[in-house]
Order: structure tokens, then sequence, then C-alpha cells
């Protein structure tokens, strides 16, 4: 039987940092509440598009694998803010890696999207077609957040995680995995203005933001994920005992403690980075998880479990066991261009565009 391990992991976060004090000048918050209500601190602000984020996090996962970029043939690339609408932003990765043995392609499952791209890596794997892949989740939300609405601006951050999984006889990878979707209540989060139903000519700009009604948002996440990391589990014929680290989707540290509480995981056993980052959308789960590996949480033959939820509304979790390999076969010094302008100076047009209406709803 083939099984797709992961070998080699790596992340890329935005150099500018926003922190919450400076969204107390943007719109109608305070860091207090940000922190109490959701757990994030700060998030990063990409002066780069999704291509160049997902390029570097790359580079570092195919290091750690010690490979090179000619040696994948397929990239799977978990996005819903891709630089353009055509090509994909998987295409201009493969130009930019020099991955030319690839076949490259988006997919848009929104904040579950890696875990969806996880499972169809390893199932290209699985079916023979391919030996090399590289899975990458990466986000520019920053771009569709206006970030005079405070009910949206406080929880987002740009970023980018990346694995590269290989074929190999081991019984290691995804054991058990679900994904899902419900998209009767897509409409609770969108971006209504942005696409081709979009009145490009006339749109209000409001439009071209996210759209959420954050409270219902709330409610389903914590019963999507909760139900779903259950369900992974039995599947993977373990029990909550053997789970040894919960990687979960960073959205709300609420979100990430009832469904650990759901799964009745000591808070030892999840690894939680939101404080940091916000919700990076298809980059939370790669990015945590390089983060986990860097700080020696994730052991050889480990039982991790990754569960999200998000836009469409879908939802994922799945069942990895770890390989015997923890650490990286070689670095990369692949960094983004360093930026001169802060976070704030980076969301001026921004705030131009939207006014200072304080948007509150
Ligand atoms: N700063 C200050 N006050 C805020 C605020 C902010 N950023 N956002 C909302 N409020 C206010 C509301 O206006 C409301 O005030 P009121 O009681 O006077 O009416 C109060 O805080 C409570 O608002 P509510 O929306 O009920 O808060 P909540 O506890 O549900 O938290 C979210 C709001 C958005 C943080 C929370 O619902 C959430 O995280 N939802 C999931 C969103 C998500 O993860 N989306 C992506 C999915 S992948």
């Amino acid at each position: 039987m083939r099984y797709a391990e992961i070998t080699g992991w790596g992340k890329c976060v935005p150099p500018s940092v926003l922190s919450n004090t400076d969204l107390e000048e943007l719109t109608d918050t305070t860091d207090e509440w940000i922190t109490t209500r959701t757990g994030i601190k700060e998030r990063r602000i990409a002066n780069v598009n999704v291509s160049d984020m997902a390029v570097v996090a790359s580079r570092h996962a195919l290091a750690a694998a010690g490979l090179e970029a000619t040696d994948i043939d397929l990239i799977v690339l978990a996005t819903c803010t891709a630089d353009v609408v055509i090509p994909s932003a998987a295409s201009l990765v493969q130009a930019k890696l020099g991955a030319t043995n690839a076949a490259v392609f988006d997919l848009n499952a929104a904040c579950s999207g890696w875990i969806y791209a996880l499972n169809v890596g390893t199932q290209m794997v699985r079916g023979g077609g391919h030996k090399k892949v590289l899975v990458i989740g990466a986000e520019k939300l920053s771009h569709l957040l206006d970030f005079t609405d405070r009910g949206t601006a406080v929880l987002f951050g740009d970023g980018a995680g990346a694995v590269v999984l290989e074929a190999t006889d081991e019984p290691v990878g995804v054991q058990s995995v679900e994904i899902g979707t419900d998209g009767s209540v897509a409409g609770i989060l969108c971006v209504p203005g942005v696409g081709t139903a979009g009145n490009r000519y006339q749109g209000d700009p409001s439009e071209y933001a996210i759209h959420m009604d954050g409270p219902e948002v709330f409610r389903r996440a914590v019963t999507a994920m909760g139900e779903a990391s259950s369900r992974v589990v039995e599947q993977a014929g373990l029990s909550v005992e053997d789970v040894d680290l919960l990687i979960p989707h960073q959205a709300n540290i609420r979100i990430i403690d009832a469904t650990a509480r759901k799964l009745k995981l000591a808070p030892e056993k999840v690894f939680v980075n939101i404080a940091s980052y916000g919700n990076t959308s298809a980059a939370t789960i790669p990015i945590a998880l390089t983060e986990a590996i860097d700080e020696g949480k994730v052991t050889p033959g480990a039982n991790l479990v990754f569960a999200a939820f998000g836009a469409g509304l879908t939802w994922a979790a799945a069942v990895v066991r770890w390989g015997a390999r923890v650490k990286p076969l070689g670095l990369s010094d692949a960094h983004l261009p360093s930026v001169e302008k802060t976070a704030m100076e980076l969301l001026e047009s921004n705030v131009a565009f939207y006014g200072d209406g304080r948007r509150s709803e």
C-alpha cells in the first residue's frame, strides 16, 4: 500500500506587523476587546502577493525535504486570494520556483483549503500518478478587508505555509480525513463583489470586502470542527489518548478551546499561535505545523489532528501520523524582500478607499 509522508515543511510571514493598538486607530475597537474575544494580539500585512509568500514557504519546505524544485511533480495551492484571477497563483509559484516538472492548480475551500489540498495531494500520491507534491496554503486576506469594519478587520492576517508530500510504503501521513460543505448558508461569510458576479462598472466599495455574520459563523465553526475532529479520530481507529497534538485552524481562541473540549484534549496537546498572526485562512495550519515542529512539539510517529472551518461554508479534519524524521534535511535562506513601510502605511489606501465611516456591522 502506498502512503504520502510529510517530509518537508516551511512558512512565510510578511515582516510588517499590525497590532491591536494600531487597529484602535483604524476602527472602533480596543486591544482588550480583541484579545479577550479572539485571542489575537497582532497580525501581518503583506506588501507582496500570495505567490511571493507561497514561494518563500515552499523553498523552506523543499530544503527541509532535501529536494530541488524540479523534483516536484504536482503543486496544489490552497488560496481564496490568488494574485490574479488568471492565471492561477499556483502557476506563478511554479514559474518562480522553477518547478518545471509539476502540474499545478489552485484550490479554493477558504480557511479549510489546506486540509482539502492535503487530502487531494495525498490521494494523487496514493493513486500512483504523483510522487512528490507541494501542498501550500497562502493568503493575503488584508486585500479583502475593510479596515474600518471592526467586525472583520480585527480577525484576519496574511501569510503562507507549505509541506512536501512524498510517496512511501510506511503507513504514515493521512490516516483518515473528512471534508464537507454546506453551500446553502454560504452567504454568512462572503465577498459579494469580487469576481464575475460583481458589478465592475458601478461597484459599491463595501462589496469588495468580506461580509460576515460573526456569531453565526462562530456557532457553526464550533459544531463542525468539534464533530469532524471526533469522527476522524474514530475513523483512524484511535482514542483521544492516542492523539499527540491538535493543530487547529486559528480563527478564534474560543473556537479552538471549544474544539479541544469536544475532543477532551488537555491544553498542552493543542497548538495555538493565533496571538501572533490572527486568521491567515488556508495558511494557518501549515504555519502552525511548521512552528510546532520547530518548537519540538511534533515527535517521531506522533498522531496529529488537523481541523478547520471556513467560507463555503466548508469544514475539514484529518488525522496524520508523522514519520520518523522531525529535523529538516536542509535549510533555506529564502525570505521576502525587506519593506520600508509600516503596516499602517501599507493600509493607507485601504483606509482612504473605505473612508473613516467606522462601519460597525
Ligand atoms: N471591537 C469592539 N467591539 C466589537 C467588535 C470589535 N472588533 N466586534 C464586535 N463588537 C461588539 C458588537 O458590536 C457587540 O456589541 P453590542 O453588545 O453593544 O451589540 C459586542 O461586541 C458583541 O458582538 P458579537 O458579534 O456578539 O461578539 P462575539 O463574541 O460573537 O465575537 C467575533 C465576534 C467576530 C469575534 C466572533 O463571532 C467570531 O470569531 N466569529 C467567527 C468568525 C470567524 O472565525 N470567521 C472566519 C471563519 S474561518
